[in-house]
């Protein structure tokens, strides 16, 4: 199974990388970040089941090193997981234009770049997972522009779950709560109590990516929230 992870450096993707590295015989990953010290010790802990590629996202060109990466070193690829992901606490005001790009960027624009890029890479049967947030449900004051990037995704992601239903290609839409992951401490906030282990999204990817299951809520009851969440009902 050749398996392409952004956001490999840090939390639930990190973790995800772990997991498959550890549980399955056949797999090979390509982890994608910036921390490319990270991604060296994943590669001498996991020798030949993991390569890397150390790109900024942020920056649309990076795609395309991505597109050459998978030819060289996987040729094919059975599940693309859009992970990396960053959140920024400020009004909708106090962003810096570059902010806003950035976020838009890695956020939104990227996974759909990688996904119309990588698609010719994969066969029948083959898995897009886009890691989103329970948050879209909500509306997130402290985290707008994130929320708006995330919300962005979220709607193109269940279009896109119809448009590769044709071509057997399964995509999973994955709505994390609060992860215990270094996201907060990012994004300029550092008392988030509580929350779940980044190991537990990436059980669930992994469990979901296997039974060909649509969307995933972590924890589980957060799927509550799609009763009070944007009805979106299809229309062609
Ligand atoms: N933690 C939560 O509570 C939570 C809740 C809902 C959804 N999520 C989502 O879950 C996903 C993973 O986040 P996490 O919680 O695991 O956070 P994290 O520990 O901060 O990890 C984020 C990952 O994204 C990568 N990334 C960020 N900006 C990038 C860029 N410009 N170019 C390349 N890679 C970039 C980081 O790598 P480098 O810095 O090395 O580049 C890192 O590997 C994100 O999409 C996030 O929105 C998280």
């Amino acid at each position: 199974m050749n398996v392409v992870v952004t956001g490999a450096s840090s939390g639930i993707g990190k973790a995800l990388c772990e997991l498959l590295c550890t549980s399955k015989p056949n797999v090979k990953v390509l982890g994608i970040a910036r921390n490319e010290l990270v991604l060296k010790e994943l590669k001498s802990r996991y020798d030949d089941k993991f390569n890397y590629l150390v790109v900024d996202l942020s920056k649309l060109d990076s795609v395309y090193e991505v597109v050459d990466t998978v030819k060289s070193s996987l040729g094919y690829v059975d599940v693309l997981v859009n992970n990396a992901g960053f959140g920024i606490y400020k009004d909708v005001l106090s962003h810096e234009v570059k902010e806003v790009i950035d976020l838009v960027n890695v956020n939104f624009i990227t996974p759909i770049l990688l996904t119309k890029e990588l698609i010719r890479f994969m066969r029948e049967g083959a898995t897009v997972v886009n890691v989103i947030t329970a948050g879209i449900y909500v509306l997130m004051c402290k985290l707008p522009i994130y929320g708006a990037s995330k919300i962005a995704l979220h709607y193109a992601t269940e279009v896109l779950r119809r448009e590769l239903r044709r071509k057997s290609i399964n995509v999973i839409s994955v709505y994390p709560g609060i992860i215990k992951t270094e996201f907060h401490r990012r994004a300029g906030i550092d008392n988030v109590r509580g929350g779940v282990e980044a190991d537990e999204v990436a059980k669930a990817i992994v469990k979901a990516i296997e039974k060909r299951e649509k969307e995933v809520y972590i924890p589980r009851y957060l799927k509550i929230l799609k009763l009070l969440g944007p009805k979106l009902i299809p229309i062609s």
